[in-house]
């Protein structure tokens, strides 16, 4: 919820403002109150009269207006809010905030605040993909600028690809965990999420049914209770949630790589079905059929990232969890998982064909700790990812 929450919404210049005004709605309907900033280029899409008639305020247009400087100064315009969110940041917007220019009343409020700044960019993905615009995206994220989205798609003008500006309800969702005062605010937390992905050669690769869907809900409301999450995600089938700090991977070594980058981290929890073996021959070409018989794959071992995590001598999160998919004696095997891989606590669920878990919607799990095994009822993995994530707050707030 956003109750009392103030939001400073500045509307850039591109056929995305239409959702703005959507935007503009959910945000109210939470209880925010969202002052409004339209840019000129914004006008030529969106009218100042519906942008203020949905905020149930005034629009502010210009940087020289004198009713507004009698009334509430620029600075103080950009000082009031909560959180500044613009969106659609076009290419423009974002280089000037990545520059430091102030010619217009949108950058000069983005160049005098002191608020937390959320930007959702939305342009042609040639635009997006230029090295300049990456490059303004670096600057920003460097500055501690928030960015949701974009999405890929079919666009307005006609291609496809990055640059569809995120849904009103998913920039919602990132506006409040932003914005959330829960017990977990100020902690940061590890989340692995996903399968690996082990090439075999450059088309072909070993991986597992796992969608993500698990750790992708538990990042979710661990970031709706106000904690940074460091998301870290094989290739799955869900996106990741907004107002997380993803890092993509592919195979599992990456994994290991990207959570060691993420440490020091308040608590880890490890939801990625992480291969056990990759492909040593792992071929850089193509492998075709021969009269000479079958290829030859060789294998190697994993690193047993949960594991390697739970021994660390420093910077050993003070809580770590580590997942059990058992497909059969599940106490019994995730009882005796806990103690190998030295983890606090261990979430089991049985992940035989049958139960539909793997892949699907629901869970059923057993936690298990040093206080023992708790069998919780089947419920959504979105149930199990909030009761989840309310333990890890009791245990480390
Ligand atoms: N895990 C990991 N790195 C690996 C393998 C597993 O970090 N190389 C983590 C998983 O994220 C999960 C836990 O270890 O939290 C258990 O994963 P699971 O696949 O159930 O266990 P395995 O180690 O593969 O054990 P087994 O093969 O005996 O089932």
């Amino acid at each position: 919820m956003l109750a009392g929450k103030h939001i400073l919404l500045i509307i850039g210049g591109g056929i995305a403002a239409f959702k703005s005004l959507d935007l503009i709605r959910r945000l109210r309907e939470r209880g925010a109150v969202v002052t409004p900033v339209l840019t000129r280029a914004g006008e030529e899409f969106v009218t100042p009269l519906s942008v203020s008639a949905l905020a149930g305020r005034k629009v502010h247009r210009d940087l020289f207006d004198l009713d507004d400087e009698a009334e509430m100064g620029h600075i103080q315009l950009s000082r009031v809010a909560d959180l500044v969110v613009v969106a659609p940041a076009t290419a423009d917007l974002m280089a000037k905030m990545a520059g430091g220019l102030a010619n217009d009343l949108a950058s000069t409020l983005l160049l005098a605040t002191d608020t937390p700044v959320m930007i959702v960019p939305a342009m042609n993905v040639r635009m997006w993909e230029h090295a300049a615009t990456q490059r303004n995206l670096e600057t920003l994220r460097g500055d501690g600028i928030a960015i949701v989205g974009p999405n890929k798609g079919d666009m307005a003008c006609g291609e496809h690809g990055p640059g569809r500006m995120s849904e009103p309800m998913e920039i919602v969702e990132a506006v409040e965990a932003a914005l959330s005062d829960g017990p977990l605010k100020g902690r940061r937390i590890l989340v692995t999420s996903g399968p690996t992905h082990e090439p075999i050669d450059p088309v072909r690769y070993i991986a597992n049914r796992s969608s993500g869907a698990q750790g992708t809900a538990l990042a979710r409301a661990l970031t709706a209770l106000g904690a940074h999450v460091v998301f870290v995600t094989g290739p799955a089938d869900v996106a990741p949630p907004e107002g997380v700090e993803v890092v993509a991977v592919q195979t599992a070594q990456q994994m290991q790589e990207a959570v060691a980058a993420a440490l020091p981290v308040d608590a880890a929890v490890f939801a990625a079905a992480v291969a056990d073996w990759r492909v040593t021959s792992a071929s850089d070409r193509k492998l075709k059929k021969t009269k000479d018989g079958l290829p030859a794959l060789e294998f190697a071992e994993n690193p047993d990232i949960l594991h390697g995590v739970s021994h660390l001598k420093e910077n050993r999160p003070p809580l770590v969890v580590g997942f059990a998919a058992e497909t059969n004696d599940v106490i019994e095997n995730a009882t005796a998982k806990r103690l190998r891989k030295g983890c606090d606590w261990i979430v089991a669920n049985d992940v035989s064909p049958a139960t539909g878990i793997m892949g699907g919607s629901e869970n059923a799990v057993t936690l298990i700790s040093d206080a023992g095994a708790e069998e919780w009822p089947r419920m959504g993995k979105d149930a199990v990812a909030q009761k989840l994530a309310a333990r890890i707050a009791d245990a480390i707030s």
